[in-house]
């Protein structure tokens, strides 16, 4: 069956799906994959995969970061969760209850992430990180989609993959540095210039560190609270491709410097691959913050 026709025919359900009491039937979703994709939506046991790999996943609290994290800790993943306040700790409670280790850490203030970090840190060596946490607009859109995973990049000690959400909105950003205000105190990057920085920040980290497998994932437009109730993507294959880059050894997600959609690499914005802008953005995000990227 056609992909966007069984999500037309499950119109309405996004928030039931999140919920995780109407996930869709995995074969049906199968179906619509090429052969070799088909095992990443079986559970660990039926895919053979035993080993159990440890990972942070930021903005855990909602959408596709909560739904990530669930369906890895059901695959038997040691998972280490994040909400932004003691408040938020009740929607990562029945992934506590499972085993989960919680963080917590307003990624829109400096001093905040940095002491995320150390919690991180504290726990120990992560096998990946999913930077997902992100917000579509106000003053502070550049900080939690892009001063946050660069610091948090930056400090936490580093995994051997590392997942950054980027956006097929990404397309739409300017290439352009100039007069970005990274303190989130005034509005200047749009959401799309947000994602076209995190996504140049994925392929620089690919670029200076061989020795980890970067990546940068689009979901799609999916049901969460981000993408709305009426968003016509499917929700499942919204978090499948984060979680297989972050545990599989398939030869394809063994591979760094990507940009996803659906276990698939696409051509990103021109300006992604660009090293000089790439180094810029970097020499920003130094000055931002007052951490390189060692
Ligand atoms: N949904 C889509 O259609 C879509 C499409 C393309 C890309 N994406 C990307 O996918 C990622 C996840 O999006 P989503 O749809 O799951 O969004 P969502 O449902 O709004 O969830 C966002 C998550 O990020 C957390 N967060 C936001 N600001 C934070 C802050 N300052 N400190 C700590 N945590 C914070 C939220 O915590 P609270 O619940 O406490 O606010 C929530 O857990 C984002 O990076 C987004 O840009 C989504």
């Amino acid at each position: 069956m056609d992909r966007r026709r069984f999500f037309a025919a499950g119109a309405g359900l996004g928030s039931a799906l999140i919920a995780g009491s109407l996930l869709p039937d995995t074969t049906v979703l199968a179906q619509t994959l090429p052969n070799s994709r088909k095992e990443s939506l079986m559970p660990n046991a039926q895919r053979g995969a035993g080993r159990k790999t440890r990972m942070f996943i930021t903005g855990s609290a909602d959408g596709l970061g909560h739904a990530a994290a669930k369906t890895l800790l059901a695959d038997g993943h040691e998972v280490v969760v994040h909400v932004r306040s003691q408040a938020r700790m009740p929607a990562v409670k029945e992934l506590v209850d499972q085993g989960a280790i919680a963080t917590i850490g307003d990624l829109s203030d400096l001093a905040q992430i940095r002491d995320l970090a150390r919690q991180v840190n504290d726990i120990g060596r992560m096998d990946a990180v999913i930077h997902n946490a992100g917000i579509i607009s106000g003053p502070q859109v550049l900080v939690v989609n892009v001063v946050a995973p660069y610091l948090l990049t930056a400090l936490v000690q580093r995994p051997r993959r590392l997942i950054y959400l980027s956006s097929s909105m990404h397309r739409g950003g300017r290439a352009s540095l100039s007069g970005m205000d990274w303190t989130g105190r005034t509005s200047t990057g749009s959401y799309s210039d947000s994602k076209l920085f995190v996504t140049a920040l994925t392929a620089a980290v690919a670029r200076l560190w061989p020795d980890v497998y970067s990546n940068a994932v689009d979901p799609g437009w999916v049901p969460t609270r981000m993408g709305g109730a009426g968003a016509p993507d499917d929700l499942r294959l919204g978090h499948l491709t984060q979680e297989w880059l972050a545990t599989s050894d398939d030869r394809e997600a063994l591979t760094s410097g990507g940009y996803w959609h659906h276990q698939r690499r696409q051509e990103p914005h021109p300006a992604v691959n660009d090293i000089r802008f790439q180094d810029l953005l970097l020499a920003e995000l130094a000055r931002a913050t007052g951490t390189k990227l060692a």
